[in-house]
């Protein structure tokens, strides 16, 4: 019988090094883009393909997420006695009806794969979502999730969302060998974690969606520290792709690596020309004292 992805599994417990002082008592995954926090972006992108269970593994420092998905009735109050209505209806939306959240705490950051792990029972026996809502993924339709789903809906195997990045920086991603394939994916022949550019194996590199099969909680159990000393998700995706079918899908959109200064301040700048309050007079302000005088 064919399956269907209605859990996604959020990892938002590392330590965010890369954007402190920022990230020591605030979650990275709070960061906001323009008005919104990652972590919404993130959700709204696994309800738009059809997840209702929104499965968060969490660390001490990030109960600010989980406060951002709960009701604030003091909040909701003083809105609806001001007759702030437009503000109170972004506050009511920020989880649609009928979708479920989940918290788990991984008690320690030891990588990626061990807060994979972490949502096993939760999940329980059936193919799921991961988003890592660091990489904020732009598209113009339904979102990349929503892409992947419906190619999952097809092929019932698990899928890596690809993108080429440049040579000489293979080192900070998992990297995929795919066979050409049909067009967008390609089955993968081989995945390694951070290789140096002479040993990697192509230049197409894991960004943060997943589809996977239940399997991967097997391979997780016995998969040790990898790269960086981390429980690494990449190497229990090697193991699972001797057994499996695992594509790798070059999706449609543009992705920002928030969980870097640049790639956060790149995106801020793209979101707020996009944004239809604040484009205009953002855009003024760029040209007035950012951008050399037009010709
Ligand atoms: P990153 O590699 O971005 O690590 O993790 P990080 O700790 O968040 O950030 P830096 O590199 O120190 O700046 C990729 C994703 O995996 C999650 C992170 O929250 C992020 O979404 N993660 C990582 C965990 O949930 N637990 C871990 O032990 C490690």
């Amino acid at each position: 019988m064919a399956q269907h992805i209605r859990t996604a599994v959020f990892p938002v417990a590392g330590l965010g090094t890369r954007f402190l002082p920022a990230t020591k008592a605030n979650p990275k995954e709070m960061l906001p883009v323009v008005d919104k926090p990652l972590i919404q972006y993130a959700v709204e992108e696994a309800v738009a393909a059809g997840v209702t269970e929104m499965v968060f593994v969490t660390s001490s420092s990030k109960r600010a997420i989980e406060d951002h998905f709960d009701r604030n009735f003091e909040l909701e109050t003083v809105l609806a006695q001001r007759g702030k209505d437009e503000l109170l209806a972004i506050v009511n939306d920020i989880l649609p009806k009928g979708v479920n959240c989940v918290y788990i705490r991984q008690p320690e950051a030891l990588g990626l794969g061990h807060a994979v792990l972490c949502a096993k029972n939760v999940v329980g026996n059936h193919p799921f979502a991961v988003i890592l809502a660091d990489d904020l993924i732009d598209d113009d339709g339904r979102g990349c999730l929503a892409q992947m789903t419906t190619l999952f809906e097809q092929q019932q195997c698990s899928l890596l969302g690809v993108e080429e990045v440049d040579h000489n920086e293979t080192d900070k991603y998992g990297i995929v060998k795919a066979n050409k394939g049909d067009g967008r994916f390609g089955r993968v022949e081989q995945i390694v974690e951070k290789p140096k550019p002479a040993d990697a194996p192509s230049n197409l590199a894991v960004v943060g969606r997943y589809i996977l099969t239940p399997r991967i909680f097997e391979l997780l159990e016995s998969t040790g520290a990898g790269a960086g000393g981390e429980i690494q998700l990449t190497d229990a995706i090697a193991d699972l792709l001797k057994e499996e079918s695992v594509l790798a899908y070059q999706f449609n959109g543009r992705r920002f690596d928030c969980g870097s200064k640049l790639g956060y301040l790149t995106a801020t700048v793209e979101y707020a020309l996009k944004h239809p309050a604040l484009k205009d007079e953002f855009l003024d302000y760029l040209h007035r004292y950012c951008l050399p005088p037009k010709k």
